[in-house]
């Protein structure tokens, strides 16, 4: 069976100054988060993904959160405009990398959409309205997901940076979310395992079944392996001081 490919981007000695929303935050050890991508790397490799390393220019410290400039609709590649003005020059570099393997649509101004906000779950996407995604960002995203037969639901997210800060999907019909973030009504019909006490959970569902959950969220794992789930941790500490998770680091094929 052909494994889906996940593209990540290298991390520049810029990263140390990635955005964050926390003051002061830890100060990031780039060469201890090299590492960490390097074990990230290996887990979805382990996991099942084809991996493509793409370059980021020295300009771009958040480079490496490379969800957040693209979203895969099958053979659909979003790029997106991301709400942080910091990190809209991003999207050029994954386009053009991109190019030859889908075609390339946009969100154009006055839209803006980060790839964080986009949870498809259920056949469905679940975009947040974050303070980096915005209802123009929406609409634009909804009347190309439409030419596909793919409904977009509206998530206004509260005390977050994106939606899948607060809320990732551990398989087609399964979520984890932290309570207090959204209308709880929003996901009807889906199944959710709320974990309560932990404001991230942004996990990543491997190809193989796994659930990767990061090395610091234990609660997180013990809730996820109680409902039955094979679960992997990997340490990402100098990506969660950036304000990033697991999903962030990669833009993957399967999404969409
Ligand atoms: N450092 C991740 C972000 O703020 O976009």
């Amino acid at each position: 069976m052909t494994r889906p490919a996940a593209f990540v981007r290298s991390v520049p000695d810029s990263f140390a100054g990635a955005l964050t929303g926390v003051s002061p935050a830890p100060d990031i050890d780039v060469v201890h988060a090299r590492e960490q991508h390097r074990r990230y790397i290996a887990c979805l490799e382990q996991g099942g993904f084809d991996v493509e390393i793409l370059d980021t220019p020295a300009d771009f410290p958040d480079g490496p959160f490379i969800e957040d400039t693209a979203v895969y609709l099958s053979g659909t590649l979003v790029l997106t405009r991301p709400g942080a003005p910091s990190r809209r020059g991003e999207v050029f570099g994954v386009g053009e990398a991109l190019a030859e393997r889908a075609v390339l649509r946009s969100i154009e101004p006055p839209g803006t959409l980060e790839g964080g906000d986009v949870l498809r779950v259920g056949g469905r996407l679940y975009v947040g309205l974050s303070s980096r995604t915005n209802d123009e960002g929406l609409r634009q995203l909804t009347v190309i997901a439409a030419r596909q037969g793919i409904e977009t639901v509206a998530v206004p997210v509260r005390n977050a940076l994106h939606l899948k800060s607060v809320a990732t999907a551990v398989d087609g019909e399964t979520l984890v979310a932290a309570p207090g973030h959204f209308d709880r009504d929003v996901f009807a019909g889906l199944r959710t395992l709320w974990v309560d006490g932990q404001n991230e959970v942004n996990v990543l569902n491997l190809p193989d079944g796994r659930v990767l959950i990061p090395a610091s969220k234990t609660l997180l794992q013990e809730i996820v392996t109680g409902a039955g789930y094979r679960v992997l941790t990997v340490d990402v500490s100098e990506f969660e001081n950036a304000d990033g998770g697991l999903t962030c680091l990669s833009l993957r094929a399967n999404d969409g």
